[in-house]
């Protein structure tokens, strides 16, 4: 199967700098004039392919998402997005959302945010004043917006996606009327992608349990928080078997499109990263992460689900 293409970012692309986040990005137009966001990586940090393999396998789960792919500008590698909100409309980030509804809730907190609780998320989503995400067909098994929310949870717990903070989801409001579930987007610190080589080589091959995969993944934590005042945030497995006890009918949906999604899937994922974007070792345990997370999410089903 091919390579993911790099795209070039022209370097005399008027641009527009993206405040929000925590890398540097700016806005500029691609060849057919659609806003579309550069994000850099750090050197070396690896967000640029897990947000590309994210991308593919929100893909593969038919989740809805924002696109991402590879690129360049001047010579440093991110990815591009292109513009998921439609003319006219604005995102509103979940911390935005909450702060309306919470009291004393403090938007600008990003480290430690305990009022940031699943409950709560869950709560905004199930509004019906909520659709679930424009220029995406609902399942109706999936039912509405928390319901989708559900499948962002899985994703999540597959990738260990340890980054689902209040400015990593959000509601779109429409241009002309409503607001809907954004798509999921911003999924890159995820797939062990700042691990060194050496550090995975050790964990793929070792026969210590407690270096293995099976117990790194273990400890992947989301950025939601059970209650308010909890010390730690919940995992990403927590997060998701949580919210799936809340939305039953949704997570046997979602759970339904991960097994069909099976390693096989998810190695030509992984295979189609450029050597040159990641190295052999890093895609090796990124591909262990997703097979061991998806045979716990398939277990939890025989168990609870
Ligand atoms: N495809 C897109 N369409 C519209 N807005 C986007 C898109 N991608 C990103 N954004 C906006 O840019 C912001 C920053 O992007 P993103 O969350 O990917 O960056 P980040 O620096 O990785 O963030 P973080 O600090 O959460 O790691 C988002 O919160 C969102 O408001
Ligand atoms: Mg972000």
């Amino acid at each position: 199967m091919c390579e993911y293409p790099i795209r070039k970012v022209p370097l005399d692309a008027p641009s527009q700098l993206e405040q929000l986040g925590t890398k540097a990005k700016f806005w500029f137009p691609a060849a057919d004039g659609t806003p579309t966001l550069f994000k850099e990586g750090y050197p070396g940090s690896g967000e640029h392919w897990a947000e590309k393999i994210a991308c593919e396998v929100a893909r593969g789960l038919n989740l809805p998402h924002a696109e991402y792919e590879l690129a360049t500008c001047k010579g440093r590698p991110g990815v591009v997005s292109p513009m998921m909100v439609p003319d006219g409309g604005r995102l509103i980030h979940g911390n935005e959302l909450l702060a309306r509804v919470v009291p004393e809730y403090d938007e600008r907190k990003r480290f430690r945010a305990s009022q940031h609780t699943l409950g709560r998320v869950l709560a905004v989503l199930r509004s019906r004043l909520v659709a679930t995400p424009s220029d995406w067909t609902c399942p109706a098994a999936i039912g509405d917006a928390a319901g989708v929310f559900v499948g962002y949870l899985l994703l999540d717990a597959l990738i260990a996606n340890q980054d689902r903070h209040h400015e990593n989801w959000g509601l779109i409001k429409l241009p002309k009327s409503g607001v809907c579930l954004a798509p999921n987007f911003d999924h890159g610190s995820s797939l062990g992608r700042n691990e060194s080589d050496a550090v995975r080589r050790e964990r793929l091959s070792t026969k210590d349990t407690g270096r293995s995969v099976a117990t790194y993944v273990r400890r992947a934590q989301s950025s939601l928080y059970k209650t308010h005042g909890s010390r730690k945030p919940m995992t990403t497995f927590d997060a998701f078997a949580d919210a799936a006890a809340a939305n039953p009918a949704a997570a046997r949906f979602w759970i339904e499109r991960l097994d069909n999604l099976d390693a096989a899937a998810l190695m030509a994922i992984v295979s189609r990263v450029p050597s040159s974007v990641a190295s052999e070792p890093a895609k090796a345990f990124a591909l262990a992460i997703m097979i061991e997370n998806r045979n716990r999410l398939l277990a939890w089903r025989e168990s609870d689900g």
